[in-house]
């Protein structure tokens, strides 16, 4: 009995009503697989900070977005002692500010790797009013599963404990690159300079009200490992 029932359920497949209800599902199905290829394939030019997309991240983003001030991105190029041949990247590069910088200054590649869409769009579109495309890459990544050995100066502006859980990523840096992180320390590790930067307000980004003070942590790798105090734990300044 359930087989007949089974192979009776196939039967209308072949009556031309069926026919036209399978063609009506083939072309919703080709119109859902198109919408992202559309998507992916959105030139630069179109992808301006109005326009970007709503796709939610694929995983909820570990720390938000907050853009470093342009001094202070000036600074930290500074400081990475940049030179012709690096390969910069920026672990979460926001609006792309700083990979754009790098190129455009020192005419170096750079890679942004951000994990919300929306950034990734708005990275594009700095690239591209900076006119440094055939410079600057821009993906859509969550940083902990990349490889970050092709880089020899990465900029981080994340949280003290997501330094610390990217440590064995930058370990396995060419020796001679520098890291680069704004505001946050990287717990075990001891920085080869460290700088404040004062803001002095220029009122374009959230994080840029005069007076604001910026530090600049710096290592080279390898890098001179620092003992840790024995309440480290409750030290680390994100609560993680
Ligand atoms: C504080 S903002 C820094 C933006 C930029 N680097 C700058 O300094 O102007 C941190 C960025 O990291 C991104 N982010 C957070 N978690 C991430 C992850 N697991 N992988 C990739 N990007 C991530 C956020 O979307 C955000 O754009």
């Amino acid at each position: 009995m359930k087989a007949r029932a089974l192979s009776t359920a196939f039967l209308p497949l072949h009556t031309p009503r069926v026919n036209l209800l399978w063609a009506a599902v083939l072309l919703a199905a080709l119109f859902w697989l198109s919408v992202p290829a559309q998507a992916a394939e959105t030139s630069p030019a179109q992808q301006t900070k109005g326009d970007a997309p709503t796709r939610a991240p694929s995983r909820k983003p570990d720390v938000i977005y907050v853009p470093t001030p342009q001094a202070v991105v000036d600074k930290m190029l500074q400081m990475a002692e940049i030179k012709l041949g690096d390969v910069v990247y920026d672990l979460g590069c926001g609006d792309g500010r700083i990979v754009a910088t790098a190129a455009k200054r020192y005419g170096v590649k750079a890679v942004g790797f951000d994990i919300d869409p929306v950034r990734v769009q708005e990275s594009l579109a700095t690239v591209r009013s900076n006119k440094v495309e055939h410079l600057v890459t821009i993906k859509e990544a969550d940083i902990f599963t990349l490889d970050l050995r092709e880089a020899t100066v990465v900029f981080l502006y994340l949280l003290p404990s997501l330094n610390v859980r990217l440590m064995p990523q930058l370990e396995k840096l060419k020796p001679g690159s520098r890291i680069l992180s704004h505001d946050f320390d990287m717990r075990g590790a001891k920085p080869v300079e460290v700088v404040t930067v004062t803001s002095g307000g220029s009122g374009v980004d959230e994080n840029d009200y005069e007076g604001n003070q910026h530090t600049i942590y710096k290592w080279v790798v390898p890098w001179e490992k620092e003992p840790l105090p024995p309440d480290s734990e409750k030290k680390a300044g994100d609560g993680k």
